[in-house]
């Protein structure tokens, strides 16, 4: 294992955040977590994930739901069209499925509402295939520790950096890894002043040694 992936998974170990969702991990509870952690905040989702796993426990009861119930509980969420989005994609997941998530991430991409960030986080978080996630987090943090300069709003960089962190992940328990480096984007490489004393990944990361870690990632305006 590399040195800065060994250091990245002890500091995971010490300083990650409390998630419900993380007590029991089930492949149902990982899917519904990282659906609402779509442009929702760990904070506010943590509250809607304890009221919706309490009236659909299982992905069965999810599906036998009524649309109005669903939309209800994620009343205050917003992007709703996350919602009815999973509930139809647990009707497939019943009915196609036999009520079981497949494990490999192009597999569960054929599932309505499973794009490539969903269908990695829950590939590696819930079955531990070594898929790299790379979210807004995930980008920051590897433009800054490898330097890279492309824009970030080019879609090619997203796959780039995703075939780059291969051979990491492969090393490494994949749950542990594509969540250790969300959680490091959260807390410490922040888009603002990041915390780089604090960071597992300073001794080798590029921006740091340089003074970029304002500029970088570089994202274009619209
Ligand atoms: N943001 C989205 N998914 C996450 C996860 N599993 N851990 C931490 N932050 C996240």
């Amino acid at each position: 294992m590399a040195e800065w992936t060994q250091r990245l998974l002890n500091w995971f170990a010490q300083y990650q955040r409390w998630m419900p969702w993380r007590e029991a991990p089930q492949p149902y509870w990982t899917w519904l977590s990282e659906v609402m952690l779509q442009q929702t905040q760990v904070e506010t989702v943590i509250p809607y994930f304890k009221r919706f796993i309490e009236r659909f426990p299982t992905v069965q009861t999810l599906a036998a739901a009524d649309q109005q119930e669903v939309l209800k509980l994620w009343e205050g969420l917003g992007y709703y069209s996350r919602a009815r989005n999973l509930h139809k994609a647990a009707k497939v997941v019943v009915e196609q499925y036999g009520g079981e998530l497949p494990q490999d991430a192009d597999a569960l991409q054929q599932i309505p509402g499973f794009g490539p960030y969903t269908s990695a986080a829950v590939s590696s978080i819930a079955f531990g295939r070594p898929v790299p996630v790379v979210d807004g987090n995930v980008l920051r943090v590897f433009c800054r520790f490898w330097g890279i300069e492309d824009d970030i709003r080019q879609p090619q960089v997203k796959t780039e950096l995703q075939a780059r962190l291969e051979p990491f992940i492969k090393d490494a328990p994949p749950s542990a890894f594509n969540q250790a480096i969300m959680e490091l984007g959260a807390l410490v490489c922040r888009p603002k002043s990041p915390h780089c004393a604090s960071c597992p990944l300073a001794p080798d990361c590029v921006a740091l040694r340089e003074h970029r870690t304002a500029d970088l990632p570089v994202k274009s305006k619209r």
